[in-house]
Parts: structure tokens; C-alpha cells; sequence
């Protein structure tokens, strides 16, 4: 399952017809608005293009700025962004971000009003193209839209989620009084033609929650991805992690290397705070996600990811103030490939399979 996308130098035409619908479709942007693009060599300069040309095109003002390259997102929190591309964000009214992801310039960017586009989540990279193209093209985003919401107001209305698998996991969270998270991407509503939402991680859609502090407890057997340190890793068997009141107190599991090295790269995190979370808990519904390196990996339908370590940017960024949030200097996700998920006793997704969504 798991797979490296196809990468090329050349344009593919249909990028442009994605291009087109996230400024159209998702964005609704306008002449006049002042779009800055933010990237840096992991995504290719023809991909800068489209997104360029097409905001050109549509009679916006654009300007590109191109940086240093970052260090790995699980990384990122803690790190001092150029202060040449923080200060051009304070003019901007969209920010199609391929390259930041969380930083405390683009949480003051949305708090004074602007709206960011991460195409690729925030981290670009070399198959952001076709993997646009395979997730959003010719996917119905309109029907992804109303699931999502639908799954939003699950969460918003439960006060228990509970998790289960075949693989070992039996975690609960009470989520009583937390509002749920739609996560469709639309920063426009088409139906009220009004702006929605601040900040838009594309692909679509992986609602759920964002959780305050000492929120879980059970066991988690992941068996997708680790997103951690600098490394993308693929258990060879479930890793097991035990968490008590929104904490990990113990990670264990026969993939005796993967275990090891994301427990030494925790135990090296001041205060232990790369162990709090879960901060995020999310449900990906795109049929056409893959589980691969790219953050779409986050929206392959059926599978949950979560969040561990740093909120404090994700809880300005995504849901606004007010949850106590984590402060780390690490971000890190990890995936459950085959979750049973009740609400409230009400099961919504079995055995990683999801059924068709009507309406
Ligand atoms: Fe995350």
C-alpha cells in the first residue's frame, strides 16, 4: 500500500484545472486580493507557477517568496522563520502556503484576518501534483464538503469517542463540550457565499477534533505511519502506545527500531512534552488518498491520524483560542489503519471501512 507518487519536470494540464478550482471553488479569490506564495526547493518551480500565474490571471496581486529550507515538520515548532517572509505575511490576504505549516507569524496572520491555502499541508513537496490532481480533480469535493460536516457534528454532539481494532487498540477520549471539526477545506461557503474558514490544508477532508490537555486514555495500536523527527516510518508490525489522561506513558511493539528511535528522540524533548496528546484526532474520508510520504496520508478514507506533542499553534490556527493548549517543540502524527470509531456508541467507521456517504 505503500507508494511513491509519480514526479516529473514537465506541467501536467490537469494541475492547472485543480489550480483553478481551489482559487474558484475553495477560495473564491477575487481581483485585488494580495496573494503571497511562500515555498522552498522541495516543490518544484513550475508548481510555484500555476499557482502564481492562475492568482495573475484572476487579477490578483501575487508575490512569491522563496526560503531557506525549514526543518522537517515534526520539527518545526520551535524554529525562528526568516523575518523578510514574516514580514511580507503581514500583508497578505491569502497565503498559499507551500512551505511553513505551523509558525507563530502565520497564526498572527489569520488573527489579523488573512486566509492560508497549504496545499501539500504546510510542507510543499516534489509530488504535490499528482497528488492534487489524484485527490481533488475528480473527486466530488461538494459531497466530501457535506460528509464532513456530518462527521463534524458527530463529534460536536458526542461526549465519548471511543476507539477499537482488530490490531489491539481500545482508547477512549470524553470529548463532552468540544466542537468538532469539519476539515472539508473550503475556505468559501458556496451556499452562504460567505468566508468560513482561516486556514485550509489540502487535500480534503479529515474531520474530528482538536483536544485540550489530559484528554485519553487506553491503548493505540498503530500500524500506519510515524510521521516523527526527520524521518517518515512504516511499522513493520503495530506499535503499541499506552496513554494515561492525554499522555504516553509507554511505546512498545516487536518493530524493535522504529520503537527505539521515536522513544530516544522523545526522551530528548525538554519537559516531555513530545508525549502529550493526543492534540488532534481525525478522520480521513478522500477515496483517493494514498498512504504515502505526502501529508495526504492524513485524509486516506477510513484511517484515523493523531496528533501528539505541540497544540499551540494548531489550536490558533485551526479552532481558534480557548483550549488549554500543549506547548512543545515538536509536532508529531502517527495513523490507525483499521480503526472501529464509536460516538457515543454510534459506530461511523469499522474496521477502517467507511460506508458511502448519502446524504
Ligand atoms: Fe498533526
Amino acid at each position: 500500500m505503500l507508494s511513491v507518487p509519480e514526479t516529473t519536470t514537465g506541467l501536467k494540464p490537469e494541475f492547472i484545472a485543480v489550480v483553478d478550482k481551489i482559487y474558484r471553488q475553495m477560495c473564491n479569490l477575487q481581483a485585488g486580493t494580495r496573494v503571497l506564495i511562500i515555498t522552498d526547493s522541495r516543490t518544484p518551480r513550475h508548481v510555484v507557477t500555476v499557482f502564481m500565474g492562475m492568482a495573475m490571471a484572476m487579477g490578483a496581486v501575487v508575490s512569491v517568496s522563496e526560503n531557506f529550507l525549514a526543518p522537517p515538520p515534526a520539527d518545526q515548532p520551535g524554529f525562528e522563520w526568516n523575518p523578510m517572509v514574516v514580514a511580507a505575511s503581514r500583508e497578505a490576504d491569502l497565503i498559499v502556503d507551500l512551505a511553513v505549516g505551523y509558525a507563530s507569524f502565520m497564526a498572527e496572520a489569520i488573527e489579523r484576518g488573512a486566509q492560508i491555502i497549504s496545499p501539500g499541508d504546510g510542507t510543499g513537496g516534489h509530488h504535490i501534483e499528482e497528488s492534487l490532481i489524484r485527490t481533488m480533480l475528480d473527486v466530488d469535493l461538494y459531497q466530501m464538503r457535506r460528509e464532513a460536516i456530518a462527521i463534524e457534528r458527530l463529534f460536536t454532539s458526542a461526549s465519548e469517542v471511543r476507539m477499537t481494532s482488530e490490531e489491539g487498540t481500545d482508547f477512549t477520549m470524553n470529548i463532552e463540550g468540544l466542537k468538532g471539526i469539519a476539515s472539508h477545506e473550503f475556505l468559501w461557503d458556496p451556499d452562504t457565499q460567505t468566508k468560513i474558514l482561516d486556514w485550509s490544508a489540502l487535500p480534503p477532508a479529515a474531520p474530528g477534533i482538536v483536544l485540550p490537555k489530559f484528554r485519553g486514555d487506553g491503548v493505540v495500536a498503530a500500524d500506519g505511519f510515524f510521521l516523527y523527527s526527520d524521518l517518515h516510518q512504516f511499522p513493520k508490525s503495530p506499535v503499541f502506545l499506552t496513554f494515561e489522561k492525554g499522555k504516553i506513558v509507554d511505546i512498545r511493539g516487536d518493530d524493535r527500531l522504529l520503537v527505539s528511535r521515536l522513544n530516544r528522540w522523545l526522551d530528548g524533548i525538554e519537559g516531555d512534552t513530545g508525549r502529550f496528546g493526543p492534540v488532534h484526532f481525525n478522520l480521513g474520508i478522500n477515496p483517493k488518498a494514498r498512504l504515502n510520504e505526502h501529508p495526504e496520508f492524513e485524509k486516506l478514507r477510513g484511517t484515523i491520524t493523531m496528533g501528539i506533542g505541540d497544540s499551540s499553534l494548531l489550536t490558533r490556527m485551526w479552532n481558534g483560542a480557548g483550549l488549554e493548549p500543549v506547548v512543545s517543540d515538536v509536532h508529531w502524527d502517527f495513523i490507525v489503519m483499521r480503526p472501529t470509531i464509536h460516538l457515543d456508541g454510534k459506530t461511523i467507521c469499522e474496521r477502517g471501512i467507511m460506508p458511502e456517504f448519502k446524504d
